[in-house]
């Protein structure tokens, strides 16, 4: 999403510049091109010889540096930018920007730019609470400047409490999500994912689950959000750190699972449902910790739970509505009887048996089936891919309904 995106990199003097060192690093690793212009004060903290190696561009200091890239500097910027991002952004930047001072070169640029602008407000929490800069922050929010809240915790004047500059990672999210709302082919929908397995608990300490890691999912909901759709991810427990921009619901049991999609189905456009739901769970659950008995075993009486996706085909109105069917025998027979059966639009079917498919791997090995017949057989490729060419899917099915 940020491949190619011209960013300019605002510095000014807050003690956090040092981690934005780090975040024109990451950006261009994203594949922006950053030009960074520094305040005198930002250059108090670190030198512009930093910033001039990590964006690798000349850094603007100064609105009467003789040698400057461009002829009128500030203009030149102003019009080269996709967007202009102040982090660390001053309590002095916020009302220079407020109230339309122009005093140096990043004041004016910001004041000649119409690009995007992304502040970044960081400083002692009294500086951020005081009603000078809660005002100016008002100001500039009607006024369509887009404001990344700060951080609450430990600040370096040794308070505690709002004016973290957020971390690195979180800002270039917040970049992403914007690039994505205004160009991704998918900012129109709004897709729920579900991933992972449910758990059906026994007692208290055990329960019946399955092998599903949960890659399958996360990766589509993160593939989804870098396209800009609005995505919920309703996931059973796993380990997976929840992908940038998206809205995460975690859930246990196949019936808390139930319950979260129908009460998220009726404003979604893309149900993709990559869980591996528990289709049965024990008919009593023991109030304490089973003990052992001598020598005696344990059996498990086992009822059938609701049926997740036919639950939804049956009550599919404008929705498109995708599953998986995870089989280890007659994977396409298996497969087209689910899509019939549960009112799908698509049925992406893989034998988790085969090497390089299925549960826990980072590749996958599908076919994607639909109802009037068609087969499309995929390579074994990276599950971001398999995302990738299901959402590509997933668009065109919805193109078709509307
Ligand atoms: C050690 C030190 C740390 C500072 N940290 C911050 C800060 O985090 N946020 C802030 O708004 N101002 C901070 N200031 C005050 C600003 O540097 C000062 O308001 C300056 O005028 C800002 O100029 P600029 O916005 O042009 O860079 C700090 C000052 C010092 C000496």
């Amino acid at each position: 999403m940020l491949q190619g995106k011209k960013i300019v990199l605002g510095v000014t003097g807050g003690i956090a510049v040092y981690k934005v060192v780090d975040l024109a690093s990451r950006l261009r690793k994203a594949g922006c091109e950053v030009k960074v212009i520094m305040t005198a004060h930002a250059q108090e903290f670190v030198a512009p010889l930093t910033f001039k190696e990590i964006s690798g561009n000349k850094v603007a200091v100064s609105m009467w540096d003789a040698n400057a890239e461009y002829n009128v500097e500030h203009i030149a910027l102003a019009n080269w930018a996709d967007m202009f991002l102040v982090a660390p952004a001053t309590a002095n930047i916020l009302a220079k920007l407020s109230w339309g001072i122009a005093d140096d070169l990043l004041s004016t640029a910001l004041l000649a730019t119409t690009a995007p602008v992304l502040v970044c407000p960081a400083m002692n929490s009294n500086m951020y609470l005081a009603p000078a800069t809660q005002e100016n922050l008002k100001r500039l929010k009607e006024r369509g400047v887009l404001v990344l809240p700060p951080a609450v915790g430990q600040l370096a004047c040794g308070t505690s409490g709002p004016g973290r500059l957020p971390e690195p990672p979180q800002i270039v999210a917040a970049i992403e999500a914007f690039f994505a709302k205004k160009d991704g082919d998918l900012r129109a929908l709004k897709i729920l994912v579900t991933a992972g397995g449910t758990r059906e608990p026994i007692d208290p300490v055990r329960f019946v689950g399955n092998r599903s890691s949960g890659k399958m999912g996360y990766a589509i909901a993160q593939v989804a959000a870098q396209r800009g759709a609005d995505v919920l991810l309703i996931t059973g427990p796993c380990a997976l750190p929840v992908p940038a921009n998206v809205q995460v619901q975690r859930v246990e049991t196949t019936q808390e699972m139930l319950t979260a999609c129908l009460s998220a189905y009726p404003k979604t456009d893309v149900v993709i449902k990559a869980a591996a739901v528990a289709d049965f769970k024990p008919r009593e659950v023991a109030p304490q910790k089973i003990k052992k008995k001598g020598d005696e075993g344990l059996t498990v009486v086992m009822d059938k739970n609701p049926d997740i996706l036919a639950e939804l085909g049956r009550r599919k109105e404008r929705q498109i509505l995708i599953g998986f069917a995870a089989e280890t025998q007659d994977l396409l027979a298996n497969a087209r009887e689910k899509l019939t059966k549960k009112n799908l639009d698509l049925i992406v079917a893989n034998d988790v048996t085969a090497a390089g498919a299925g549960f826990n791997s980072d590749t996958n090995i599908v076919k994607f089936l639909y109802p009037d017949g068609r087969v499309e057989s995929l390579e074994k490729m990276a599950k971001q891919e398999v995302a990738r060419r299901l959402l590509d899917a997933a668009l065109i099915l919805k193109q078709n309904k509307c």
